[in-house]
């Protein structure tokens, strides 16, 4: 990745341009809004039959004196005097099978809406309200009936629309007034409210996660979680012990890259004394002396595993183990110069017992298999030595193998006091489970990746008299066209 493509991602990005808190007011409007609709709707058809009873209400009065009226002669000047006060053209009520009307003259014959308001349904109701509202003109009539008093059967009124309808319009713009008003203020309250309870810890974490991304190793950036019991703090909680594991996990992988490469540097100075040493060895194979010839091979092959160990680098965590180069090699030979490296002597205080199948090959790589035994039984041989003086009879190590099927098992045992309690949690950890003064924590670790490399396993078997561990090497898949090629390597 390059400088400016770096920059750009560790950049908190563009600001959104509508917020968490932006969208919140935004919507909590429109909800307020739309409820104010749903209101609104059936208060304006409300509105229209009280304007309507209030005119009817008047209308009673007129009644009355029409009823007063035993001839039904009402002056002129009289009835333009009550219908005024009413706002209506004309009022006519029902008594018995009587209808007298009260009227003036110009009274057209279409009536553009006809209501009785002692029996109307919620929605013709709303239906009739907004074709009063929209689609009448302010001379058009509408007739309404309701209920008559003093044992009359209905009164009845002829009103023009305009009065009507500009009540109505009255009453929306009030309604949307209010409704405003209300959503602005509901509006404000939500906002205020979420804006403490939600979006402003939101904005810590996001805050807080962008700067420790920048800087994800130094421990100030960890966010430190407020006393929140609620799924805010929670959050705040989960993300601090997270946070946590990181840095410490970047700290660890930092130090063990620093080692890996201290490690290396010895490795390279390391390497080239050996070759040195082997030199030396070399000339030396030369004397006559039997004893020299004797031990010569023996330490020239040391030397050269050593110089070999070196090569393939040896710092764990910088770099991969090679991929085991398999062949079908003896075990109970490899076991025998295991013995040797670990320097135990057939007669010596610690008992080595052998017990490999006679004749057993096992298909793996013999440096790799080597490895992973040295470094079980020197453990092995490190305990037993603790509580030296040795004796024969209790301190011994055994190497057993067996082939079961397709499965080269070996298991590597000792009479020692067993894998300490504190050792066990990390047991094939790098640098996790050592316990031993002196000791690194590396063995088991190379030990287990190197028989994974195998597709094998390894464990310790639980309750044995001191320590067991059981490896299981599966041979490799035999392709059917290259059968004979194996065999022929075997
Ligand atoms: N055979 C054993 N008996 C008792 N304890 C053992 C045995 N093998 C391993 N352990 C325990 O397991 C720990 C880890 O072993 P491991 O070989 O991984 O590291 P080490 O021996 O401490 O260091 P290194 O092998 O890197 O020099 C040891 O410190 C020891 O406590
Ligand atoms: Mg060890």
């Amino acid at each position: 990745m390059n400088a400016q493509t770096a920059a750009a991602d560790a950049a908190p990005g563009p600001r959104p341009r509508l917020g968490l808190s932006g969208k919140l007011l935004v919507l909590t409007v429109l909800f307020v809004m739309i409820a104010e609709v749903l209101i609104y709707v059936p208060s304006i058809a409300n509105r229209r039959l009280t304007w309507l009873r209030d005119r009817l209400a008047a209308a009673h009065t007129a009644a009355l004196v029409l009823d007063a009226a035993p001839s039904g002669m009402v002056p002129e000047s009289l009835t333009r005097q009550i219908l005024d006060s009413v706002g209506a053209k004309a009022v006519a009520m029902k008594k018995g099978e009587q209808r007298r009307l009260l009227a003036i003259s110009e009274i057209p014959s279409v009536l553009h809406q006809d209501v009785d308001v002692r029996n109307v349904s919620g929605y013709r109701a709303i239906v009739e309200a907004f074709q009063s509202m929209l689609g009448c003109e302010d001379t058009d009539l509408i007739r309404a009936v309701g209920p008559a008093p003093m044992g009359g059967e209905f009164v009845e009124i002829v009103v023009p629309m305009g009065p009507l309808r500009h009540a109505m319009v009255r009453f929306s713009i009030n309604i949307l007034l209010l409704s405003l008003i209300i959503s602005a203020v509901t509006a404000f309250l939500v906002y205020v409210t979420l804006l403490y309870l939600f979006v402003r810890p939101m904005r810590r974490i996001t805050t807080n996660m962008t700067s420790f991304r920048e800087d994800p190793e130094n421990p100030a950036r960890i966010i430190s979680p407020s006393a929140r019991q609620d799924e805010i703090g929670t959050a705040e909680r989960e993300l601090a012990a997270m946070q946590d594991d990181i840095a410490s996990m970047l700290n660890q992988k930092s130090h063990l890259a620093a080692l890996g490469l201290a490690v290396s540097k010895i490795n390279h100075d390391l390497r080239n004394l050996l070759s040195s040493a082997q030199l030396v060895s070399d000339q030396l194979s030369g004397l006559p002396d039997p004893r020299v010839q004797r031990f010569a091979p023996k330490l020239m092959r040391a030397l050269e595993r050593a110089i070999a160990f070196c090569q393939s680098t040896l710092s764990y965590g910088r770099a991969q183990e090679p991929p085991p180069d398999r062949r079908a090699i003896p075990l109970e030979s490899l076991v025998e110069e295991v013995r040797e490296t670990v320097n135990v002597s057939p007669n010596g205080p610690i008992r080595w017992i052998g017990a490999v199948e006679r004749g057993l090959m096992i298909d793996a790589d013999a440096d790799q298999l080597f490895r992973v035994l040295v470094n079980l039984a020197r453990n092995s041989v490190q305990v037993l030595e603790m509580r030296a003086p040795n004796d024969r009879a209790r301190d011994q190590i055994r190497i057993a193998g067996r082939r079961e099927g397709a499965v080269v098992v070996i298991e590597v045992s000792d009479t020692g006091p067993g894998i300490p309690e504190k050792a066990r949690v990390h047991l094939f950890e790098a640098f996790q489970g050592s316990t031993r003064t002196g000791g690194t924590g590396l063995g088991l670790a190379i030990a287990a990746e190197l028989v994974r490399a195998h597709g094998g396993e390894i464990h310790l078997v639980e309750g044995t008299i001191g320590a067991t561990f059981r490896i299981s090497i599966p041979d490799r898949a035999i392709e059917i066209g290259s059968r004979r090629g194996v065999r022929g390597r075997g």
